[in-house]
C-alpha cells in the first residue's frame, strides 16, 4: 500500500549539509497499523512530511498504491494529498467556524463529491467513532480525544490510501490518548484502513502491527508485534531503554 526505497533526504543550511534520511527502505502493507519511534531529531517527522509531500526528498521513490509521487506538479500533488492520503495531526487541525459533521465532510467538499452519499459516508464515521451526539458541535465545545476522533473521521472519508498521522496523542491526557488509539484500531477492524503514525509513546506504540525505529536518520530496527500489547509494551520500553530518550524537544 506505501513503498519507500532508498529515500534519502537533506536540508541544507548555509555551507552545511544536513543528512536527516539515509537510504531508507520499508513498505506499509494494506491493513497494517505501524508507528516509526525514535529519538528527538532522528527524522520521524522529515520521513512523515516526505510520504505527505510535503516537502522534495533527494533520493529515492516513493509509491500510494502503484503510483510513484517523485516528480508530480503541485497540483498533482495535492490531489494525492486529498484523494489518496488521510491526515491526523498533533494540535487536531480542525477547522473552528466549522461543525464536527461539517469538518468530517470537508474532504468530500473538496473532493467534490455527492452530498447524499457524503452525509451518508459522514454518519456512518460517527457512529463507528462514537462522536454522532457531539456532529452538531463546533471543536471548541468538545474535549481533546473528541477533537481527535473527529480527525479521524476526517481522514478516513475520501477512504485513503493511508492515514497519516504525527504524534496524534501528543496533546491528550491518557484516557483521551486511549480513545484515538481505540479509533485508529476500528479504522483498521472495520474499515480495512492503513495507518502509518509517528509517536513518541510506548504505550500508543504497542497497539500497533510493527514499530519501525529510527535512529540517527536509518532504520534502527524493526519489531513485529506476535505478543501481547502489553507484553509488546515491555518489549518497546526495554528497546529504547538502550536507545536513550524519545521525548520531545517541545516536552
Ligand atoms: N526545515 C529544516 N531545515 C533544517 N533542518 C531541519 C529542518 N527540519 C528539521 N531539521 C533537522 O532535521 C533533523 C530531524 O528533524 P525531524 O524530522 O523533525 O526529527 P523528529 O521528528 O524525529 O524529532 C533535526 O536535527 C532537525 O533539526
Ligand atoms: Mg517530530
Amino acid at each position: 500500500m506505501l513503498k519507500v526505497n532508498n529515500l534519502s533526504k537533506s536540508y541544507k543550511t548555509g555551507k552545511l549539509n544536513y543528512e536527516v534520511l539515509m537510504d531508507i527502505s520499508f513498505e506499509v502493507d494494506k491493513g497494517e497499523f505501524v508507528a516509526v519511534m525514535g529519538p528527538s531529531g532522528s527524522g520521524k517527522t522529515t520521513l512523515l512530511n516526505s510520504i505527505s509531500c510535503f516537502i522534495p526528498f533527494d533520493n529515492g521513490e516513493i509509491l500510494l498504491g502503484d503510483q510513484e509521487i517523485t516528480g508530480l506538479n503541485e497540483e498533482q500533488l495535492a490531489d494525492v494529498r486529498n484523494r489518496k492520503l488521510g491526515f491526523v495531526f498533533q494540535d487536531f487541525m480542525l477547522l473552528d467556524g466549522l461543525t464536527v459533521f461539517e469538518n468530517i465532510c470537508m474532504p468530500q467538499i473538496i473532493a467534490e463529491k455527492e452530498v447524499k452519499k457524503m452525509e451518508v459516508l459522514a454518519n456512518k464515521l460517527c457512529e463507528i467513532f462514537g462522536i454522532s451526539h457531539i456532529k452538531n458541535k463546533y471543536p471548541t465545545e468538545i474535549s481533546g480525544g473528541e477533537k481527535q476522533r473527529t480527525a479521524v473521521a476526517r481522514a478516513l472519508i475520501n477512504q485513503p490510501h493511508v492515514i497519516l498521522a504525527d504524534e496524534p496523542t501528543g496533546n491528550l491526557d491518557s484516557k483521551s490518548c486511549r480513545a484515538v488509539v481505540d479509533a485508529f484500531l476500528q479504522a483498521k477492524d472495520e474499515m480495512g484502513a492503513t495507518i502509518f503514525m509517528v509517536t513518541h509513546d510506548s504505550y500508543v506504540a504497542s497497539f500497533c502491527d510493527r514499530v519501525i525505529v529510527l535512529k540517527d536518520g536509518k532504520i534502527h530496527t524493526q519489531l513485529r508485534r506476535s505478543c501481547k500489547q502489553t507484553e509488546f509494551m515491555d518489549i518497546l520500553l526495554e528497546t529504547f531503554k538502550q536507545l536513550g530518550s524519545l521525548k520531545n524537544d517541545n516536552e
